[in-house]
């Protein structure tokens, strides 16, 4: 009777006929809700309760009693029961109990993910950005967010990989669910595994109850795993079957278990490296990389410092009570010509820092603390160096080239003649340079 009105109230039921098949069937499934008497063939309910909780510590468990057992009630209660019901049992009061439990038991799931998340953005910023190389980078996301592919992100420290992997998620299809994250190189290997599967009750010393891992957690939303490249090598492994079969085990868990995730990877490390070097395997560099996207570092798009940079003064001087604060003429020019070795974190780093030390409310260079660059400037801040020989040549050739022109052509007061002279160049060919874009 019990089970035909959950069905038709549209649950899921499993049955088991007595407290032995019930503790084994927690200790196998995931259920959102248990319903149990507490006079059982092979036991008492509270064996029932105990075995919930081991399973689930958040496990809400519905005890029915007889008419008149509030001892037994409040026991049950105490034993971590969240509910119970009298028999005979009165369906409209089943159904208000079990869809409240398992109300409750998704509002927790949540409260879990919003407090890891809350620990880690107050609200998504604003993906700031014009320059043509970042607008291809936003392209890229967004045709990503409309499939369901897995994506590789690149770029270099402070480039804004998890800005973007936030952004991927928030424009999918996936964005209801949960955005799940986590830093590979953060943790140790042990307790990476541990994070990322879960496990069962008893899977070492120290595991007293069932643990939920984060990519159970991120079932039907999206999977973040930031700093891909240091994964340990057993860990990459069991990443490829979850990429490629969608199933995993918890630790010291027998049964597999389905799951439903985008997988949005990050690296500031060079992957391709990584597996020539075999510390990190092909098939899952490949699997990984069906959808690269690669960020380019700030000093490739100078054109967005100065609107990264007031942007973010804005939004710290309101919080520092500081409004009105600017930058000088000449600060904003060290700003665009600084190389940004730690990219946007850097460059906010440096605005916060400069807004508590500026003076006045202008902004002097000074207060930016700018290391100048030891040696001048590095050739990978002035030449894109990625792809062949014959690419950076080309790139790097361009680069000077343009310079020695627009030098010879200032030199000889813009007289097209006089500086094709001093290039070596006929003046024809001089033309064919100066048009843009040939
Ligand atoms: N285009 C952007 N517009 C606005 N804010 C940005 C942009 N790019 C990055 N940021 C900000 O810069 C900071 C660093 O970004 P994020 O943490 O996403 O970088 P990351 O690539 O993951 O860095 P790391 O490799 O060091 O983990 C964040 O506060 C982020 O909000
Ligand atoms: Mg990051």
């Amino acid at each position: 009777m019990l089970r035909r009105t959950l069905v038709q109230g549209g649950f899921a039921v499993d049955e088991a006929a007595d407290a032995y098949v019930a503790r084994r069937r927690l200790a196998a499934g995931r259920y959102l809700a248990v319903l149990t008497d507490l006079r059982l063939p092979g036991g008492s309910g509270f064996d029932v309760i105990e075995a919930a909780r081991e399973a689930d510590a958040d496990a809400a468990v519905i005890v029915m009693t007889a008419f008149g057992g509030v001892e037994d009630a409040v026991r049950a209660m105490k034993a971590g029961a969240l509910d119970f019901l009298t028999k005979p049992v009165d369906t409209e009061h089943l159904m208000l109990l079990v869809g409240r439990a398992i109300e409750r038991r998704r509002m927790l799931t949540e409260n879990v993910l919003l407090r890891e998340d809350a620990q880690r953005r107050h609200g998504l910023p604003r993906v700031l950005g014009d320059a043509p190389e970042f607008q291809e980078c936003l392209k890229a996301v967004q045709r990503a967010a409309a499939s369901d592919v897995n994506v590789l992100l690149t770029g270099e420290s402070g480039t804004g990989k998890e800005l973007l992997a936030r952004s991927l998620h928030q424009l999918s299809v996936r964005a209801k669910g949960a955005f799940v994250a986590i830093n590979c190189a953060a943790i140790p290997e042990q307790l990476l595994e541990n994070e990322l599967f879960g496990h069962e009750k008893g899977a070492y010393t120290g595991a007293v109850a069932r643990k939920v891992g984060k990519v159970e957690l991120a079932h039907g939303g999206t999977l973040f795993l930031d700093e891909i490249g240091e994964l340990a090598p057993a860990l990459q492994a069991k990443i490829l079957r979850l990429v490629q079969e969608r199933e995993f085990e918890r630790v010291g868990g027998l049964q597999t278990l389905a799951v439903d995730l985008r997988l949005v990877a990050a690296t500031n490390r060079d992957l391709r490296a990584a597996v020539a070097s075999r510390e990190f395997r092909e098939d899952l560099f490949f699997r990984l990389s069906v959808f690269p996207i690669e960020i380019p570092p700030l000093r490739r798009r100078r054109g967005d410092v100065l609107r990264l940079a007031e942007e973010h003064l804005e939004r710290h001087a309101r919080e520092l009570g500081r409004r009105g604060l600017r930058f000088s003429e000449a600060t904003c020019k060290a700003l665009v010509e600084h190389a940004w070795p730690g990219n946007v974190r850097e460059l906010h780093n440096c605005v916060e820092r400069a807004a508590i030390l500026a003076k006045g409310l202008e902004i002097q260079p000074a207060d930016l603390r700018l290391e100048p660059a030891a040696g001048g400037p590095r050739i990978a801040d002035v030449v894109d160096l990625s792809g062949t020989l014959a690419d950076v040549t080309r790139r790097a050739t361009a680069l000077a080239e343009a310079e020695a022109i627009r030098l010879a052509m200032a030199e000889a007061g813009g007289d097209r003649a006089a500086a094709a002279e001093r290039l070596g160049l006929s003046p024809q060919a001089l033309a064919r340079r100066l048009k843009p874009e040939s």
